[in-house]
């Protein structure tokens, strides 16, 4: 059977929600979804001021939406504080001895965290900050492990005003630098180090690095002691944070903040060589974390949802801390790899706490798949109800094994598609109501207006690619990128009216799902992290030895896309093992461990076009090795490959 008709019957393939989870579930047909859903993009005001009702506001909004594109206020006039909406509200009942928390270490420590308990750490935490200079606008940078704390940091950042920028522990000493002077950061939390596949980062060490010319605005760092292990502590600049405990009480109100206060800035990579400050704000960003807990994972009092996302990232935001914990959840966090000490660490933890809700990510589903069907047999996962995934397009085999092997054949899936700019699911199967197919995310959410559309704006009929569109303002979307006004128009609004686009190709087949292809713009899906093929280039050529780089995705069984550079170097210099093997050590300590390049190809010229741009698509082809390729460490003579490909133009 060719692979396109393989992959036709497999698209085909639908799977209706059982009956019994719609029974039980928050919305359970497809005629309540639609109805909804009209609702939502019809009177979007009355919608989302009765969703927003079941939030605790210390003042009520006097309006709903102020939208003059492409800036949105959401419940202006509206105070509230997200901490007080995580946390506070729960106390008055049963859930103050709930598990707000429950924490493993990757070597195996256990902690719970009850509702109670996470609110006294965040106020006395928030104390901690407030002794130290923190004051309503301050940035806060948060490189932390994969600890309680790092939840406790972000929650009292949100008690105070003050702003989080949470680091991924991936990224190095300069990307932290870059992030701390863009964003006037005073404070960095941090840890001396985090557990990751047995082996401990060391995370004081790159802040010490980061700060070293002293060229930031950093004037405290508060160290967790996590590993134990020896650190730098840099008198009148660190403190640690157990010692600073000990001058504080737990006493410490939740500041009533106007619904547009920044909550967080979270840097992601766009299409040139600089990482872009998304900035997300307080009631709109809060209240669709919230609504999109309870009607995507429809969780429940009684559910104990995991997120397997770092806090670095988006993901890690709004559903493992703030939506969760909105609504009043248990939220598991682990903190290492999911292969260590053996495979099958995900399957027993979810044997062990009974997890009910798992959402992770298609790169992980692939590596479990290639691991082997034995390591989750080994376990008992009936526990499990409802599964998701994020961060790129799920391939329909994985899907598929997802669903049987991991699910039982009884837990639906939700594919949310999303992205940090947009705060939280966009486009989602809502698990009661809509019948999945394995490979897309399936309909809108709530409020969002999607559309795939030509290179002219026209909406596109069934079944044509084009590039996917939000049509309408919705309450968690970046309210602007940090300090970049320019930027944020040019990036999203300007290309089509009135549209935000989102950068990713898509399709819609005859039942309206929407079909997610991947990025459209230079930014790559690598294991599910998002990477700028601009960021790549700008750290090879720092490099004394290169002249020019151009840096391209290639398909990855396990990581969707590979990172592949093609270089030339300059003149007296020798390209060979060594230097590749030193450009990829350089990438590292540039960007992070996360940028880290799978390729490097020496060329001895990039081909370009006359008027001197990169052929990119050229060098995609290159990489897949759709055009054949000789040693990848002797020269390529791609500027041949480039007189052919204009010829044949
Ligand atoms: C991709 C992660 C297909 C997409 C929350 C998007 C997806 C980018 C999906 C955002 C999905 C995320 N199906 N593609 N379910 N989810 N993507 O900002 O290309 O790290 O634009 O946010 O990931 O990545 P980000």
């Amino acid at each position: 059977m060719s692979k396109n008709i393989e992959s036709t019957l497999v698209e085909n393939r639908i799977f209706k929600p059982s009956k019994e989870f719609s029974k039980k579930a928050r919305i359970g047909s497809m005629a309540q979804y639609q109805k909804m859903w009209k609702e939502s993009v019809e009177k979007p005001e009355k919608f989302f001021a009765r969703e927003a009702a079941e939030l605790c506001w210390q003042k009520k909004w006097t309006k709903v939406l102020d939208w003059k594109c492409p800036y949105a206020k959401w419940f202006v006039g509206g105070k509230l504080n997200v901490s007080e909406n995580c946390l506070d509200r729960h106390l008055d009942g049963p859930r103050k001895t709930k598990a707000a928390i429950i924490w493993e270490g990757e070597p195996g420590e256990k902690r719970v965290l009850t509702y109670q308990q996470l609110h006294r750490e965040v106020c006395r935490f928030a104390n901690v900050l407030k002794r130290n200079g923190a004051k309503k606008g301050t940035r806060v940078i948060i490189y932390m492990p994969m600890v309680p704390e790092a939840a406790v940091a972000m929650l009292a950042c949100a008690r105070i005003g003050a702003m989080h920028s949470v680091i991924f522990g991936g990224f190095s000493a300069e990307s932290i630098k870059d992030r701390a002077l863009d964003s006037g950061a005073t404070i960095i939390v941090t840890a001396d180090g985090g557990y990751r596949r047995g082996a401990v980062v060391a995370l004081k060490k790159n802040v010490d690095d980061a700060l070293k010319a002293k060229d930031t605005s950093v004037k405290r760092v508060i160290v967790f002691k996590r590993t134990g292990q020896d650190v730098h502590i840099e008198e009148g600049r660190d403190v640690w944070w157990h010692r600073e405990l000990e001058y504080v009480d737990a006493n410490c109100p939740a500041v009533a903040l106007d619904s547009e206060t920044p909550l967080f800035i979270l840097y992601t990579s766009g299409s040139t060589g600089k990482p872009k400050g998304i900035l997300h704000t307080t009631g709109g960003y809060l209240l669709h974390a919230y609504m999109t807990c309870k009607y995507v994972f429809d969780l429940r009092d009684e559910d104990v949802y995991w997120c397997t996302a770092d806090v670095g990232w988006v993901t890690g935001h709004s559903y493992m801390v703030y939506g969760p914990l909105a609504m009043g959840a248990t939220s598991l966090m682990y903190e290492g790899a999911p292969n260590w000490p053996e495979n099958d660490r995900f399957w027993n933890i979810i044997e062990e706490y009974g997890v009910s809700v798992f959402y992770t990510a298609p790169t992980a589903i692939r590596a479990f798949m290639k691991w082997g069907d034995q390591w989750v047999k080994k376990h008992d996962l009936s526990s499990l109800r409802l599964l998701g995934t994020v961060g790129e397009p799920i391939n329909p085999e994985a899907w598929m094994w997802y669903h049987r092997v991991i699910g039982g054949s009884r837990c639906p899936i939700v594919d949310t598609w999303w992205q940090t700019e947009t705060g939280g699911h966009m486009i989602t199967p809502i698990p009661g109501a809509i019948p999945t197919k394995p490979g897309t995310a399936t309909l809108p959410f709530f409020g969002v207006d999607a559309a795939v559309v030509d290179d002219n704006g026209k909406e596109l009929g069934a079944n044509q690619g084009g590039k996917l569109v939000i049509r309408k303002p919705w309450p968690s979307m970046l309210r602007g990128i940090w300090g970049d006004k320019a930027r944020y128009k040019e990036t999203y609004w300007s290309e089509f009216k009135g549209y935000y686009l989102a950068g990713d190709g898509a399709r819609r087949d005859k039942d309206g799902y929407i079909w997610i292809v991947g990025r459209i713009d230079d930014v790559l899906n690598v294991a599910g992290h998002r990477l700028g093929t601009a960021e790549v280039e700008s750290a090879l050529v720092s490099h004394p030895s290169v002249a020019e780089a151009a840096v391209v995705g290639k398909p990855d069984e396990l990581k969707g896309q590979a990172v592949v550079c093609f270089v030339t170097v300059k003149t007296g210099k020798i390209a060979n093992k060594e230097l590749a093997a030193d450009l990829k050590k350089h990438v590292r300590t540039v960007i992070g461990p996360v940028a880290t390049p799978d390729e490097i190809r020496f060329t001895d010229a990039l081909p370009k076009t006359r008027s001197g741009k990169i052929m990119r698509r050229l060098l995609k082809q290159v990489a897949a090795g759709e055009i054949i390729k000789g040693d990848t460490t002797t020269l390529e003579d791609l500027s041949v490959l480039a007189k052919l490909a204009t010829a044949e133009d």
